[in-house]
């Protein structure tokens, strides 16, 4: 964790630097203050010093509606806020149709560098495209934008270790015996990542599967897939077509709504659920828990949402990912700064995504439970304590 604080310091220090010192590229760099204000439900500005002609950086992120994103939001305004960075951060709300708006409006406000986490990771390709014809640069944000070469990099968390761990955590804290209830859920089929975090879950679940240790319990297009180690983008295609939450908590609740309803006798009891998200876990884990036939079910996540974090401490949720959003945020933007001063951002991989191999800055996860929330999320300064109650 230190080492995570002492980085964004780093990347905070090296982007005021660069501002209040020479670099730039000579742009006008307005204050980027910090007072957010709403524009309409669907923009927030984040500060452009009143000159809404001069933005340097716009960030683009898929929704408010997800407290996911709000936490990027926060650290992006922190970060660029504080360098006095003009940028502005604006919200997709589900639609590409408002993300294709949302990058003209920064195209024509002048911006340099393109942070963006597509809503559809296709569809974006049109987006982005223009952005690229107006000359900016693009960095795809947590979510890799696909079939278009106008992705210049792709900064993210590890989503294959994300899946795998909450595999992994199933596996740790099944029952024992054989023969478990496993009940799958997966992201939007829009979302690349989704296809990262079920192929990671599934690295380490099916050979559980295959022997018998585990029986799923709701996908009929996972079950006839059970004897492949590794399955094609095709293949995990068919499994989330038929176990997607689309990254909705309604659609989450009625489908295990649906599946319990469903579900025989040997596929209640003690069971394990693979939840993609924090959102969609908790959903999952409220109709779970009232379903009588259900003895105990274990349940991941991931984003450390607060709402989930307090789950967590009441038993209600088994494992969250945090996936520290300071760091992707000061990662991308030590990203633009770089780009902004006419230098290669330095990358650590890469990620091909249908057209090109986009180079790629990866930051690691952290798999958060009961046992260690506090030091976690506490200790290292990304939660108060005082935000949750029940925690020891
Ligand atoms: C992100 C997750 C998030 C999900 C739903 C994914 O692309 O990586 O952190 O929970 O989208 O918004």
């Amino acid at each position: 964790m230190k080492k995570k604080l002492l980085s964004l310091l780093l990347a905070t220090i090296m982007v005021v630097g660069l501002v209040t010192g020479c670099g730039n590229g000579g742009e006008d760099v307005a204050s980027g203050g910090s007072g957010a204000s709403n524009i309409d439900s669907n923009v927030t500005d984040s500060g452009d010093g009143g000159n809404s002609g001069d933005v340097q950086v716009g960030i683009v992120l898929p929704t408010k509606d997800e407290p996911r994103w709000l936490q990027d939001q926060k650290q992006f305004e922190t970060i660029l806020g504080d360098a006095g960075f003009t940028n502005q951060v604006l919200f997709s709300q589900g639609s590409s149709a408002t993300e294709k708006t949302n990058v003209e409006t920064l195209i024509s406000k002048g911006i340099k560098v393109l942070i963006i986490c597509a809503q559809d990771g296709a569809a974006a390709s049109a987006a982005v495209e223009e952005a690229r014809d107006a000359g900016v640069k693009v960095i795809a944000y947590d979510r890799l934008i696909t079939g278009t070469d106008a992705v210049d990099y792709y900064v993210t968390f590890d989503s294959f270790a994300v899946g795998a761990a909450q595999g992994q955590y199933l596996i740790d804290n099944a029952p024992s015996g054989s023969n478990v209830p496993l009940y799958l859920y997966a992201g939007a089929a829009t979302d690349n990542n989704a296809f990262i975090f079920f192929e990671g879950a599934w690295s380490v679940l099916q050979p559980k599967i295959a022997d018998g240790t585990f029986k799923i319990a709701n996908s009929s297009e996972a079950e006839a897939l059970k004897d492949k180690a590794e399955l094609s983008r095709e293949e995990i295609g068919t499994i989330i077509g038929q176990v997607t939450t689309d990254w909705d908590f309604n659609v989450a609740k009625s489908k295990a709504e649906a599946h319990l309803t469903a579900a025989s006798a040997d596929v209640k009891g003690d069971v394990l659920v693979l939840a993609p998200n924090d959102g969609t876990s908790r959903s999952i884990a409220d109709v779970f828990a009232t379903d009588k036939d259900i003895t105990k079910y274990v349940i991941t996540g991931q984003d450390s949402e607060m709402a989930s974090v307090q789950y967590i401490i009441d038993g209600k949720q088994s494992m969250t990912v945090f996936k520290d959003t300071r760091t992707l945020a000061a990662d991308s933007v030590a990203m633009a700064v770089d780009i902004l001063d006419g230098k290669e951002p330095a990358t650590d991989s890469s990620y091909n995504n249908e057209k090109i191999d986009v180079p790629a800055k990866q930051t690691a996860i952290v798999v958060v439970t009961k046992d260690n929330v506090k030091e976690a999320l506490i200790d290292s300064g990304y939660y108060e304590a005082s935000e949750f109650t029940g925690l020891e």
